[in-house]
């Protein structure tokens, strides 16, 4: 039987939004006053929020030429474009390291276009559309952990009619091309980086892979199943997006539209509200997961879904280890974990929940981090705290706890989401990735966007009005916002904030959809989604947008990477990637001489053939990009 799919188009978002329409603002009253009342707001947003960040960068930058202060970048900005294939600046060049499909031990086959491999192929080779990833370095040997988040597909299942899963090992070819991908790489004799395949560290993570369920929620009754009685063991991760990595060497992978995959063999079965505030449903979107296992059958196995959403702790030096999910750090649709020590050693995790209007969250360790000294355990409990961003430009962290909340601990880690809704946090536009700048006590967030801030409430209800921090109805290009913890202490409750970067077009509009001052017709992009610091302190941003490069969006090209000053505010395009592609996933070789950059999903409309030309599939992968001349990056 072949999958009906009829949404094989859509992103997931889409997805959740046909799962769970949200009401449409019908009201013309209603209307009426949220148009006022944007125009007043922005006037106070300009008082407030972008009119100190607007005359704070121009100082900024003011102050900072005066000084003579030094091109941070250490590159020439590139120009946008729609080629279907990496650019980088003048003076830098790139190399493939790893693809879709590329085997990781000797007993795996070679990638295969005419079949686009089998499961069993599939689960010994690199995983599809790879996302987040991190490198680690011991005893002289180097792996990289990197996430494979979904799957394009219409390539995937390509060679079968209509580009549909026809079979069980179709299906399941599917399911082993999500996960975690982890294996060694050393440089060869060209300074080429490879794949060391075979390598006793090569592991793939998969969503039968045995894992533990640990922390407040573990034993709960909302996470016992008939496989699992005992609510603390687990099979598998899927839909991975963004990471993170702990100072004790250790790789968190964040599961993010985990929802998607779960259906019932009879689609008029209704999920309960708690699973369809996020996102659950009983339609098989057209991965057809239900029909190989009924675990993936909610109407058989309804608390399967309570059992993922959480991130998960990895030792990516033990290929025996089990993986722990951390409920401590909440469940919602992780997009990456950024880990940062207190000033008291505590661990610090922020946490975005990429879906509109949803949250952005903070877990602070019980335990204090020792070096040398056994953390394994520092992510097992702690608080858990949502944002609330005052129009003042001051911030605090909610504390999630029974008393605020009226929800057991093991609750408020698995109805994360309810639990936040209840102490009335700030709704954001869709949080991607935090990054934490390792040179000074501050933290950044991708918003990405939300075309129904303004117009529709969050899938729990909660207003979704524009405010500072979220300043535009309609946010089709997202912003950068920042916040600056009291006492530059990331463990304390508040803080103060700015925004960073408003995404627009000056091209295109007047208002605050041009974006903010340090955007110009020659960096203009939209969307942010990855981001992380270097060791330097210069912030790296990668998007996940429209690429039409039309009407908006014109002069934007493909999607792309850009460096940001987080001093002068200054921003500058280092990277476009190939056609249709979204750029995701960085991390540097420890000597800062190569960035790796992933490339997701190229030609995800069927116009691409990156990175190996001709008439060849397109696929995902990760790039080594270096200086000609050997040079530091950043
Ligand atoms: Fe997987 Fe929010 O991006
Ligand atoms: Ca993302
Ligand atoms: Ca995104």
């Amino acid at each position: 039987m072949s999958a009906d799919l009829p949404n094989d188009d859509l992103s997931f978002d889409e997805i959740d939004e046909l799962i769970s329409p949200r009401a449409e603002e019908t009201d013309f009253d209603r209307v009426v006053e949220t148009a006022l009342s944007r125009r007043g707001f922005l006037g106070g947003v300009m008082t407030f929020g972008l009119g100190s960040f607007l005359v704070g960068t121009t100082a900024l930058t003011r102050d900072a030429l005066a000084e003579g202060h030094a091109d941070r970048f250490g590159f020439a900005q590139i120009a946008a474009n729609t080629d279907d294939t990496i650019t980088v600046p003048e003076g830098f060049e790139w190399q493939q390291v790893v693809t879709w499909g590329d085997p990781l031990f000797a007993d795996s086959t070679s990638f295969d276009e005419a079949t686009r491999g089998t499961a069993a192929t599939q689960a010994r080779a690199f995983g599809d559309n790879n996302d987040g990833m991190s490198i680690f370095t011991k005893d002289g040997r180097t792996v990289m952990a990197i996430n494979n988040e979904y799957t394009n597909r219409k390539v995937l299942w390509g060679n079968n009619p209509d580009a549909k899963w026809a079979t069980a090992d179709d299906v399941k070819k599917g399911m082993n091309a999500h996960g975690v991908s982890i294996f060694e790489v050393a440089r060869d004799d060209a300074g080429n980086w490879q794949v060391v395949v075979d390598s006793g560290l090569n592991r793939r993570i998969l969503p039968e892979t045995d894992m533990d369920l640990t922390g407040p929620a573990a034993g709960h009754d909302l996470l016992k199943t008939h496989a699992d009685p005992t609510g603390t063991t687990t099979k598998g991760t899927w839909n991975n997006c963004g990471n993170g990595e702990t100072p004790w060497g250790t790789y968190l992978t964040c599961e993010e539209n985990f929802n998607g995959y779960f259906s019932a063999a009879d689609e008029a079965h209704e999920v309960s509200a708690e699973l369809a505030r996020y996102g659950v449903s009983s339609k098989d979107w057209g991965y057809g997961w239900a029909s190989v296992d009924d675990r993936f059958d909610v109407s058989k196995n309804p608390n399967e879904p309570n059992r993922a959403g959480y991130i998960v702790e990895i030792d990516p030096f033990d290929p025996t280890s089990t993986p722990k999910k951390r409920t401590a750090l909440g469940r919602f649709k992780h997009e990456n974990a950024a880990v940062v020590l207190a000033p008291n050693g505590k661990a610090v995790v922020y946490l975005g929940d990429d879906e509109r209007g949803e949250f952005l969250y903070k877990f602070v360790s019980h335990g204090t981090y020792s070096a040398p000294g056994n953390n394994s355990d520092l992510l097992e409990s702690g608080d858990l705290f949502v944002a609330k961003f005052h129009d003042d430009m001051r911030g605090e962290w909610l504390a999630l706890t029974p008393e605020t909340t009226g929800m057991s601990d093991a609750e408020i880690r698995i109805h994360t989401r309810q639990a936040a809704s209840s102490v009335g946090a700030t709704t954001m536009d869709r949080p991607e990735w935090v990054a934490v700048n390792p040179t000074k006590a501050e933290a950044y967030v991708a918003l990405t966007n939300n075309k129904n801030r303004g117009k529709k409430p969050n899938a729990g209800g909660d207003d979704t009005t524009a405010n500072a921090v979220n300043p535009r109805v309609e946010n089709h290009y997202g912003q950068i916002a920042r916040w600056m913890p009291d006492d530059e202490d990331h463990s304390s409750h508040g803080f103060s904030w700015n925004l960073f970067a408003l995404a627009g077009n000056p091209d295109a509009h007047n208002d605050a959809y041009a974006g903010s001052e340090n955007i110009n017709a020659g960096n203009m992009f939209n969307s942010p989604d990855g981001m992380a610091f270097d060791s330097t302190g210069l912030l790296w941003i990668q998007t996940d947008g429209n690429y039409s490069n039309e009407e908006d969006f014109a002069g934007m090209g493909n999607n792309q990477m850009l460096a940001g000053d987080t001093v002068t505010g200054e921003i500058r395009r280092f990277l476009v990637g190939p056609k249709e592609c979204e750029v995701t996933g960085v991390c540097w070789s420890p000597d800062r001489r190569t960035m790796f950059v992933g490339i997701q999903h190229p030609g995800e409309r069927g116009n691409s053939h990156f990175p190996d030309g001709g008439t060849s599939l397109p696929r995902s992968g990760v790039f080594a990009v270096r200086r000609v001349n050997g040079g530091l990056i950043g």
